[in-house]
């Protein structure tokens, strides 16, 4: 053996983790000048491949093409299971908390989520799911949910999870889009005091889904449900029969595994598609730097697995690394407000990553709901989804750190896969409402309005990244144009993120918000125009302008100002709010609907026929000072008339 082995080890390892400040700073320069040796090395002495790459990148930012570890074989969740098993086969891999705190948590092992991955692997095989065929994957935050997951990549299928608060028309839109040919749902989900017909919301979706073949069911709710004859199974009894053993299948390095839809600027849903080697090597990265993960912890993200977030950190990032991972059902203020902390309590977790919207929503409730519950096994606290508010970062800081957890603030979006930039905790110092330093190998660039890269500090632009990583999303299903457009083309050469961003006087950084038509609500990413679809297609209105307006627990809020094809009376503007607004449900879900809507005789349009938005912002927002311009608009009159309608 090479006498240098244990030298050489120590170094690799330690390329790996980041120690502190200076080492920060050395692995960020390494990965600018060498990015190609920087993943080359994470990607070789962390997980298991059947064969490794010929080259680490290949791009063309023009033609918005990436291919990372090229060649590369392997399979994730051979990374994500049946690597640990020898060393943690009775490790908790996942803790499920169930929505009623009464009902008993359930600690699944590594050995165990092998069993249930290789079974539900099985079963999927057996109802003719291959390797590239689609899998929908609508359910709560039950086990289940992060088996079929993990089940889609066991046999080389590709997983697209619908968030189960999407409506049907939502569901439907987006199987169709990738045509699924098999649904696993569950009979129903529970939420707090509440629980939700899931099954009748598919078998709604499926009337206008050709392609879906086969529908899985769990058990839940017990609720009583209809089964299609030839289409619906019940999942336990199949996977009673299954065999605990299933041989993985041998993936590409660039073979996708998974889609996930996020909203865009025009209607119709954009099915972003992460592959199989980048995404696996970038998140278990983030994952252990930016929440330090140690082997006893017990790792607590709050999302839904709906979501990327809970994609990267509730399952593939903490598997990936051995870890314990909470998956959580219920909701954060049931039975009462002090849920999360009971849990922290319960399961001594050490990392807890939520979002803005909990925590303002929760900072408004007594901190009698905090005080009582033992915190103290927290190391870690993180927030993600939207800009944190200096009150909030404070009240979080403060009363659920202790004051001694670094606070992570990592931005990131479902295009990127992972954390982009974040502080490292007890490496990074911290800042109130900045996200702070890049993850190494990030290179972020702020741009002006005459597309130059604006350098030095104290400076605000539009934030692009300036080289490939290896989780970016490669394309839109069924449409790489439109990826290309949307996403490089704003600024030739880089990837625009659609957020604008200050950088302070040390190289910090600070997400001011979206630059675009997508609003923020709750932490829900909201393209404006699927939402003014939704309200156009009720027939009594002509057109609208969906904007985002300030809320102190949503962070925004939604504003629409309608123009109706007739004007009625009140009584019947009332009734009308109402339908607009189910309307925005059945097409979208719930999370969209609007909290003021306005009826206008017109909207302010420029010459060219663009509706003003900036004008229509400050007025939801109540600021009726200044607008700044209006000397294009083609009916400036309208402005008053709104801002009267309005008071
Ligand atoms: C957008 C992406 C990936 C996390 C879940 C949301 C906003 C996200 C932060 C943050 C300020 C943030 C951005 C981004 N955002 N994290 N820490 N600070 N803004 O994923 O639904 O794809 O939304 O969320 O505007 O572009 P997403």
């Amino acid at each position: 053996m090479n006498k240098n082995y244990f030298k050489i080890k120590k170094a690799i390892m330690s390329i790996y983790k980041i120690k502190d400040l200076e080492h920060y700073f050395k692995m960020y320069k390494k990965s600018v000048r060498q990015p190609k040796k920087f993943w080359d090395r994470i990607a070789d002495e962390n997980f298991t491949w059947y064969q490794k790459w010929d080259k680490v990148l290949d791009f063309d930012m023009q033609e918005a093409n990436f291919t990372w570890f090229k060649n590369a074989k392997l399979n994730i969740t051979k990374n994500c299971i049946d690597r640990h098993l020898s060393t943690r086969g009775s490790k908790t891999a996942i803790i499920f908390e169930p929505n009623n705190p009464e009902e008993e948590a359930r600690h699944i092992s590594y050995r165990e989520l092998y069993e249930e991955v290789s079974k539900m692997a099985n079963v999927l095989r057996d109802k003719g799911v291959a390797k590239g065929d689609r899998v929908c994957i609508y359910l709560p935050m039950i086990p289940e949910l992060a088996i079929s997951i993990l089940a889609c990549a066991r046999i080389g299928a590709i997983h697209s999870v619908v968030f189960a608060g999407f409506s049907s028309t939502a569901i439907a839109a987006r199987i169709n889009d990738s045509e699924c040919k098999l649904v696993v749902t569950s009979d129903g989900s529970f939420r707090g005091n509440k629980s939700i017909d899931l099954k009748g919301i598919v078998d709604e979706a499926l009337e206008s889904t050709p392609c879906v073949e086969k529908v899985l069911v769990v058990k839940r709710t017990c609720s009583d449900i209809k089964m299609k004859e030839g289409r619906d199974e019940w999942l336990q009894p199949l996977l009673d029969n299954a065999i605990p053993n299933c041989v993985a299948e041998i993936m590409d390095a660039e073979d996708p595994l998974f889609i996930l839809y996020t909203s865009g600027s025009t209607g119709k849903p954009k099915g972003m598609v992460h592959t199989t080697a980048g995404y696996m090597v970038f998140t278990a990265y983030t994952f252990q730097n930016v929440f330090n993960y140690e082997e006893n912890d017990v790792y607590w993200c709050t999302a839904d697995i709906g979501w990327i977030t809970g994609h990267s950190y509730i399952l593939y990032g903490p598997l990936l690394n051995g870890a314990t991972t909470i998956i959580f059902e219920g909701v954060p203020s049931y039975p009462d407000y002090s849920r999360f902390w009971e849990v922290i309590e319960k399961h001594n977790v050490s990392q807890f990553y939520t979002a803005p919207t909990a925590i303002r929503a929760l900072a408004k409730e007594s901190l009698d709901f905090v005080q009582p519950f033992q915190l103290d096994s927290l190391k870690v606290i993180g927030s993600v989804g939207e800009p944190i508010n200096e009150e909030a970062w404070h009240w979080y800081n403060d009363h659920v750190g202790g004051k001694k957890c670094p606070l992570v603030d990592t931005w990131w979006q479902t295009e990127t896969g992972g954390i982009m930039i974040s502080p490292i905790p007890f490496v990074t110092p911290t800042k109130p409402t900045y996200a702070s330093l890049p993850i190494p190998g990030i290179q972020p660039v702020l741009m002006d309005e005459l597309r130059n890269e604006i350098v030095g500090n104290q400076v605000t632009g539009s934030l692009c990244i300036k080289f490939p990583w290896p989780a970016m999303a490669r394309t839109i299903w069924g449409d790489h144009q439109r990826y290309k457009e949307t996403y490089f083309s704003a600024f030739p050469g880089k990837y625009f993120t659609g957020d604008g961003a200050l950088r302070d006087e040390v190289g910090y950084y600070r997400i001011t918000g979206r630059v675009d038509d997508v609003i923020i609500v709750s932490g829900h990413n909201l393209g404006t125009a699927p939402i003014e679809d939704a309200i156009n297609e009720h027939p009594a209105v002509a057109e609208s302008a969906v904007v985002g307006f300030p809320h102190d627990v949503k962070g925004n809020a939604l504003y629409a100002f309608v123009i109706l094809k007739e004007v009625g009376e009140s009584r019947l503007q009332e009734n009308l709010e109402k339908e607009i607004n189910q309307a925005i449900s059945n097409q979208i879900g719930p999370i969209a609907k609007m909290d003021k809507i306005q009826f206008v005789s017109n909207l302010p349009k420029t010459r060219s026929g663009k509706i003003m938005r900036r004008i229509l912002r400050k007025i939801a927002e109540g600021d009726f000072s200044s607008f700044g311009d209006i000397s294009t608009l083609l009916n400036p009159e309208i402005v008053e008339e709104i801002i009267e309608g309005k008071k």
